[in-house]
């Protein structure tokens, strides 16, 4: 099948990629020339595992390309997936300029039947948003369709999760359309819902808004636990054992960051309030969510002040592991703070550091190993849950320290190992271990 992905970004690159993959020829169109140029010189402009190599695989068989040409490969394709970026606004709307104008440029340019499927993350109604677009912008009147099919995609295992997603969800107006978008799929072999457009539209939604709710839950649990003297990593195990809640996204922490979860949680907020529903379920889970870094920097701040004369060791500045994304990181906010409080703070991650760069204040100190980042310090703190973190050779860490605090944003290490090893460890929901 010939398809179109219009935007290079992360869905679109890690959809476009996969569907070639599966046999198809396809096109992915940006707007900006140099990521094109980058693309066909085989670089790409993210981090994901394995993705550099199927794309390299798809290229040499000449099933994937890049282009700017969004009407030239629209004209020849079956089906167009709007893959572009649909940022918040300040007040949490999302900003649906880029699939606005992506919808213009495919009606200007359609002259027969094409299958348009959104793929960007939009708010309930957008699909007929999409339709009205085209249809003011056709420069004669062709049929069309507009179909909801959202992506799940988690960021570090975004080829598994696309060649092998829990569901796929086809928001489509007729049962024939979905046809179409079903036999794209069907060498997933992977159960598929079909609904109407809107409905579609919310799965994405209520899902995201759903896991970050657990999340925001357990981490409210933490809270209790902390002031209970209980452990949240075994209240934790004991909830998900339970097969009506499962154990999934339940890990206490410094809360849920990324380009999806915050974003999506406001502009789900936004919409229903404005269809006229206050959703104060989701309000709570944004507030504790924001309250994660500042209960985290309270514990740093009664155990080292006055800041000013320490020096900080952060351990992982990406939003989550296996990424090099710094879009909402927790990071960035821990050592903003820690830098406004006159800290010293040396970081180190094992990706994300160009990234890190561009975002963090000019005075963080960067190092190239966990352990020179921790070199002097007088407190390490765990912000990203990094694999490598969890096999440190935490003898050498406090070796190099100058005084064998942790503070672990992500319960990463076994409390009873930290105590015998002679840390001072503060972690999430667990009582804290102080020297003797
Ligand atoms: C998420 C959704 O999982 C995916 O379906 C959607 O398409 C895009 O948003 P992603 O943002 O890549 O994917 O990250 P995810 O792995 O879901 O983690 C989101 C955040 O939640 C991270 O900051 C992570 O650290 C945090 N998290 C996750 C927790 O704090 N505790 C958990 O138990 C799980």
């Amino acid at each position: 099948m010939n398809i179109c992905v219009v935007g290079a970004g992360y869905v679109g690159l890690v959809t476009g990629a996969v569907f070639a993959d599966l046999g198809n020829e396809v096109v992915v169109v940006d707007n900006v020339p140099d990521r094109v140029l980058m693309l066909q010189a085989g670089h790409l402009p993210i981090y994901e595992p394995g993705l550099e190599e199927m794309v390299a695989r798809n290229v040499s068989d000449g099933r994937l390309s890049f282009t700017t040409d969004l009407p030239g490969t629209v004209r020849r394709s079956v089906i167009v997936f709007i893959a572009v970026g649909t940022p918040p606004k300040t007040n949490g709307q999302t900003d649906l300029s880029a699939v606005e104008a992506v919808a213009q440029e495919i009606g200007r340019a359609m002259d027969r039947y094409i299958v348009v499927v959104n793929k960007s993350t939009v708010p309930v109604g957008t699909g007929e948003f999409v339709r009205e677009v085209i249809e003011r912008h056709q420069r004669q009147p062709v049929p069309f369709d507009v179909v909801s099919n959202p992506e799940f995609l988690r960021e570090g295992s975004a080829i598994e999760d696309t060649l092998r997603p829990d569901r796929i969800v086809i928001g489509a107006p007729t049962q024939q359309v979905a046809m179409t978008l079903l036999e794209l799929y069907a060498p997933l072999e992977r159960p598929m819902i079909i609904t109407d457009v809107p409905s579609a539209e919310m799965i994405k939604y209520a899902s995201n808004a759903f896991l970050a709710t657990k999340i925001s839950f357990i981490n409210a649990v933490a809270n209790i636990c902390e002031l209970a003297g209980a452990d949240v990593t075994q209240v934790m195990k004991g909830m998900g054992l339970d097969a009506r809640i499962g154990p999934a996204f339940l890990q206490a922490g410094l809360g849920y960051g990324g380009s999806c979860f915050p974003k999506d949680t406001d502009s789900l907020i936004h919409t229903a309030a404005t269809l006229g529903y206050k959703f104060d379920l989701l309000r709570a889970v944004v507030d504790v969510n924001a309250g994660r870094t500042i209960h985290f920097l309270s514990v740093i701040e009664r155990a080292l002040a006055p800041m000013h004369t320490r020096r900080i060791a952060i351990l992982g500045l990406a939003f989550k592991p296996n990424t090099d994304d710094m879009r909402e990181a927790k990071s960035i906010d821990v050592i903003t703070r820690l830098i406004d409080l006159g800290a010293t703070v040396c970081v180190y991650d094992p990706v994300a550091i160009p990234n890190a760069r561009k975002v963090l204040p000019t005075l963080v100190e960067y190092a190239d190993s966990p352990y020179a980042a921790a070199t002097g310090a007088d407190g390490v703190a765990l912000i990203t849950e990094w694999n490598e973190f969890k096999f440190l050779n935490l003898e050498r860490l406090r070796g190099v320290m100058r005084q064998p605090i942790v503070f672990d944003g992500r319960n990463l290490w076994e409390a009873e190992r930290m105590r015998r090893l002679g840390f001072e460890y503060y972690s999430i929901g667990r009582k804290p271990l102080r020297r003797s």
